[in-house]
């Protein structure tokens, strides 16, 4: 037989392939998301998150030791509220020596050249557990955005290097930068999930913080997920707003919008590879369904070829450690 061309020449040998590979993961591309609990050595496991910890501080800050010096750049922290605190006003979430802003000193006082990203939405405070406040069964867009501006300020204050507005809210990307400029927080940044997805791949991270919805859902805030253009709509509007970063989340199912995003703005796009998704792979693995590593790698690869320049991922460890050997 004849042939031209023949595309099997460039697949004949790992040499050959590692050579001509489109994608590379890199310890660059990992954001790590920590949970952080009060008290003192506490370290629980999320029951649908296996071999994932929420930690007390004190173990917080040597698990950010850890991840520095694996090359990981960058952590997403998330705090558990104590449920005392818990109002329909974001109270805590404003409190200078809340959780949040004592771990934000902590772990830039341990490791200061790690990227502090911070959680801002008020779902862990609320009583409702919903990102903004509530009245009259609604989530009241105008209010909570208030709240989200101060508690930027306050991460910022406490020392965040990068605010991530994870709500949903009209505008907040606009309040925030404002409120960061009159604050004079010149070098504080913004990354914003601009396209979030009102998904049923939480559930495991609402274990993880104790935060899920007490009435409803998520679906007067976060997106539809029919729904592409708008996706493009909400990340431009961001960008116009200020933000650096946008981000797509969920990222398995949505790998078509991380691709579209990273066409249409001119920022880096980060995606959040979430729970839900960590716990499939998690439990197939576990039912020996699956090779966990490689579908590990696979999947991350394929957020990074979809077009995401950062890569939030409860894997962020697992991952670095695959592509060291
Ligand atoms: C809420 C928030 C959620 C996640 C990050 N921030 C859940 C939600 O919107 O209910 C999910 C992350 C994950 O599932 O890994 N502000």
């Amino acid at each position: 037989m004849y042939l031209q061309r023949r595309n099997r020449i460039l697949r004949q040998s790992p040499a050959i392939r590692s050579l001509v590979a489109e994608t590379v993961l890199t310890p660059n591309d990992f954001i790590a998301p920590i949970f952080i609990d009060e008290g003192e050595n506490v370290k629980t496991e999320i029951a649908s998150m296996p071999n994932y910890f929420r930690c007390s501080l004190d173990l917080t800050v040597k698990e950010v030791k850890e991840l520095w010096s694996m090359g990981i750049k960058s952590v997403l922290l998330f705090v558990k509220a104590d449920d005392e605190t818990k109002d329909n006003k974001g109270t805590e979430a404003i409190n200078p020596n809340g959780l949040m802003q004592r771990s934000i000193r902590a772990i830039k006082d341990a490791v200061p050249e790690m990227v502090v990203m911070t959680d801002v939405a008020l779902d862990p405070y609320s009583s409702f557990g919903h990102d903004g406040i509530v009245e009259g069964g609604e989530i009241v867009n105008d209010a909570t955005v208030e709240v989200l501006a101060q508690m930027s300020v306050s991460h910022a204050e406490a020392g965040a290097d990068i605010v991530a507005p994870s709500d949903m809210m009209d505008g907040r990307i606009a309040a925030i930068r404002q409120a960061l400029e009159q604050s004079n927080f010149t070098k504080t940044g913004i990354m914003a999930y601009s396209a979030k997805y009102a998904s049923c791949f939480y559930g495991p991270f609402r274990d993880a913080l104790d935060s899920a919805p007490g009435f409803g859902d998520k679906k007067t805030y976060q997106m539809d997920y029919a729904n592409r253009q708008e996706a493009i709509k909400e990340t431009i509007m961001d960008v116009e707003e200020g933000a650096d970063i946008v981000m797509v989340k969920p990222a398995l199912s949505y790998l078509d919008i991380i691709r579209e995003v990273k066409n249409a703005v001119d920022v880096p796009v980060s995606c959040y590879n979430i729970s839900g998704e960590y716990a499939m792979i998690k439990a197939a693995a576990k039912m020996g369904w699956i090779d966990e590593e490689k579908a590990i790698i696979e999947t991350l690869t394929s957020m990074k070829r979809a077009g995401a320049d950062l890569i939030a991922t409860y894997f962020a460890k697992d991952a670095v450690r695959l592509l060291n050997h």
